[in-house]
């Protein structure tokens, strides 16, 4: 059989090296600093999960480089340099060569070896905080839901008032955002109320799963405060792409100073006492394209400034159109599924825990901003933004929510309020 002549194989070349780099461009390899860079370690485990990952590259490399340069040197030494060679006799053929088998057997178990030491302690040291820090770890409990996550303080106490108005001790609970003391390891229960979710903040620590009926755990340490991305790392329905959470790291003072406001009750911003009806209605809304990113660049230039802002309430409050939208909360059933410490009836667990969810920087799973146009555009229409979620389908479906513009607008003033 003749082959065809091999054409111009330098375009050729030029064309797969071309296609490799853009790929790789493409897939982010190169975005070293990435929000969801795992080459961007914040943490020791982070750190332990990246210098495994480069042992496991530089043996790989040294394995190609030696195949590969074998192959080159068989492919180039041995080729047809003519017409009479490319229909030669093959030469005498040998069967196996015991030294080159053994050889190979033998490197091919050390390449192993020497990813498996690593790997195994790697194991070991993620899997629980070191026995020397273990006193000083911080306990919390994440919990997947189709498609967010739920964040709980086992040993913190929040106040919620009862129904005399007396204030009792209630969880201490988060939605979609983890605060956590910065230098200290943090030790994280991993659970689920429905399907398996996986855990994963590519710059402290990650993946672990969260499988129903099954606990597991992790445990990682942000070395200075910061503000990290998290993300589900296993398919769980058809919003598992958009099923986001953020971890902010504080210093113990910070950290502590939001302890207090999260115990807290909701803060009750009153009507006026002069009385009168909601000021001036909010100006039109933004549109928003199907899948538009949720974040503007005020987020990008410096998230942890843009959680610290979040914190204070808003300089021009309609304290009218908050108290429409206290009622409204209840009213319009958005509290039979979330719980606002303060707000009468609004005990709900299905959605997530709302009694601060004005001071944190995300809404919808992690996915917006949280801003008064993402508000809208989440409240508006979930179905848009997270295609199946439980507050379109066993809400406004379920419940046949309907809200009016000035409804929207008083709920978003009152969910704002909510620092
Ligand atoms: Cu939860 Cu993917």
């Amino acid at each position: 059989m003749r082959f065809p002549k091999p054409s111009t194989s330098l375009p050729r070349w030029a064309v797969a090296t071309a296609a490799l780099a853009s790929s790789t461009l493409l897939s982010g390899c190169f975005w070293l600093d990435g929000p969801q860079s795992t080459f961007d370690p914040n943490g020791p485990v982070a750190k332990a999960q990246l210098d495994l990952f480069y042992v496991t590259c530089w043996v790989t490399l040294v394995i190609f480089v030696l195949v590969g340069s074998a192959l080159a040197y068989a492919m180039i030494k041995f080729r047809a340099r003519s017409d009479a060679d490319a229909h030669a006799e093959p030469p005498e053929q040998h069967h196996g060569n015991p030294l080159v088998e053994v050889s190979l057997i033998a490197a091919s178990v050390f390449s192993l070896v020497v990813i498996a030491i690593p790997t195994l302690r790697g194991v070991w040291y993620s899997y629980d905080v070191p026995e020397a820090e273990r006193a000083d770890a911080y306990e919390v409990t994440a919990t997947g839901y189709q498609w967010w996550f739920k964040f709980d303080y086992p040993n913190e106490k929040a106040q919620t008032p009862d129904a005399t108005g007396k204030l009792v001790s209630a969880d201490l609970t988060t939605g979609s955002e983890l605060v956590i003391p910065a230098g200290r390891p943090v030790h994280v229960n991993l659970r689920t109320v429905d399907v398996i979710h996986s855990f994963w903040i590519p710059k402290l620590a990650g993946k672990v799963d969260m499988v129903p009926n099954r606990g597991n755990s992790l445990w990682f340490k942000a070395d200075k405060p910061g503000y990290f991305w998290g993300q589900c790392a296993e398919f769980c329905g058809e919003s598992h792409a958009v099923m986001r959470f953020r971890v902010i790291a504080l210093g113990p003072r910070e950290f502590n100073d939001w302890l207090n406001s999260q115990m807290a009750p909701a803060r009750r911003v009153a009507p006026d006492p002069e009385g009168g009806a909601a000021k001036a209605q909010f100006a039109e809304y933004r549109v928003f394209r199907r899948n538009e990113a949720g974040y503007t660049d005020r987020f990008d230039a410096s998230p942890l400034n843009a959680w610290r802002a979040q914190q204070l309430p808003g300089k021009d409050e309609d304290r009218a159109l908050i108290a429409k939208g206290r009622e409204l909360f209840v009213s319009k059933t958005c509290a039979s599924c979330h719980t606002v410490r303060g707000v009468e009836g609004a005990v709900g667990v299905q959605g997530p825990e709302l009694t601060h969810v004005g001071a944190r920087t995300t809404i919808a799973g992690g996915l917006l901003e949280n801003n008064r146009d993402e508000l809208h555009r989440w409240i508006h229409a979930p179905n848009e933004v997270k295609p199946g979620n439980k507050m379109w389908m066993n809400g406004y479906l379920a419940n046949s929510i309907k809200l009016t513009t000035a409804d929207e607008d008083a709920l978003i003033a009152f969910l704002e309020s909510l620092k």
